[in-house]
C-alpha cells in the first residue's frame, strides 16, 4: 500500500515549499494539487470564461484535459497536451482558480485525477481538501497556517524575486478574499481535517516545519 502525506491550507501558507522539501527528503512524489486548478483556470481565462459564468464553465471543463508529469524533478502540468507552469503562477490564474474551483464538474475531473495518482505512489499531496475528501485515509495530515500579513510578505517576496510589480496591501487583501472564497463555498470548502495535526508556521523556519511533518510519519 502507498503512503500518503496531505498538506492542507490557506494560500502563502508555505504548502509547497514545505511539501517539496519532504518529498525530496522521504524519496516520495509531490503532487501540487492547486497547479491543476490553476492550469483549469488558465483555460478558462484563454477560453475567455468570466468567473460569474457557473454554467459555461460546467461545460468548459470538460474540454481540458488536464494531465501531469515530472521533468527533472519537478512537476510539470499539461493543459490540452501543452506545458503550462510558465503561466499559472500569476495572481490572475490564482484568482480564476479560486473563483472556478467551487464548480463541481471541475473538483470531480480533478479529484479523481489525484487520487489516481496517490494509490499507486508515495506521495505528498498539497492543496485545501485533501485530508477532508481528496485522501481520507491519508497517514499523515497536516493543516498549515500563518498569519495573513506574513502570507502577503512571503507572497510578495516572491514576486519582487520574479521581477513583478506588487503592493503588498493589495495582496494581503487578496489572499483574504481567496480564503474566505475557499473557506465558504459549498463543496469541499478549506477546513482543518479533524484528524490533522494544526501547524502555524508565521515563526517557523521551512526545516522546522518540514522536521515537525517528518516527525508525526
Ligand atoms: O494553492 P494555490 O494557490 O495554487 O491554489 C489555487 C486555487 O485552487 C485556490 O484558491 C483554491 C483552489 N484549490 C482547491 O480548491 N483545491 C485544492 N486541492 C487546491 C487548490
Amino acid at each position: 500500500m502507498s503512503c500518503n502525506i496531505a498538506i492542507d491550507g490557506p494560500a502563502g501558507a508555505g504548502k509547497s515549499t514545505i511539501a517539496k522539501k519532504i518529498a525530496k527528503k522521504l524519496g516520495y512524489i509531490y503532487v501540487d494539487t492547486g497547479a491543476m486548478y490553476r492550469a483549469m483556470a488558465l483555460y478558462l481565462i484563454r477560453e475567455k470564461v468570466d468567473p460569474s459564468e457557473t454554467e459555461k464553465i460546467s461545460e468548459k471543463c470538460k474540454e481540458a484535459d488536464i494531465s501531469i508529469g515530472y521533468e527533472n524533478g519537478e512537476q510539470v502540468v499539461y493543459l490540452n497536451g501543452e506545458n503550462v507552469n510558465g503561466y499559472i503562477r500569476t495572481e490572475e490564474v490564482g484568482n480564476m482558480a479560486s473563483a472556478s474551483s467551487p464548480n463541481p464538474e471541475v473538483r470531480k475531473k480533478l479529484v479523481e485525477l489525484q487520487r489516481k495518482l496517490a494509490a499507486s505512489k508515495d506521495v505528498v499531496m498539497d492543496g485545501r481538501d485533501i485530508g477532508t475528501c481528496v485522501l481520507p485515509d491519508a497517514q499523515v495530515k497536516v493543516y498549515l497556517t500563518a498569519d495573513s500579513r506574513v502570507r502577503a510578505e512571503r507572497r510578495y517576496k516572491e514576486l519582487q524575486a520574479k521581477g513583478e510589480e506588487c503592493d503588498l496591501d493589495t495582496i494581503e487583501r487578496d489572499i483574504i478574499e481567496r480564503d474566505r472564497q475557499d473557506m465558504t463555498r459549498e463543496i469541499s470548502p478549506l477546513v482543518q481535517a479533524e484528524d490533522a495535526t494544526l501547524i502555524d508556521s508565521s515563526h517557523m523556519t521551512v526545516d522546522e516545519v518540514a522536521e515537525a511533518v517528518i516527525a508525526l510519519l
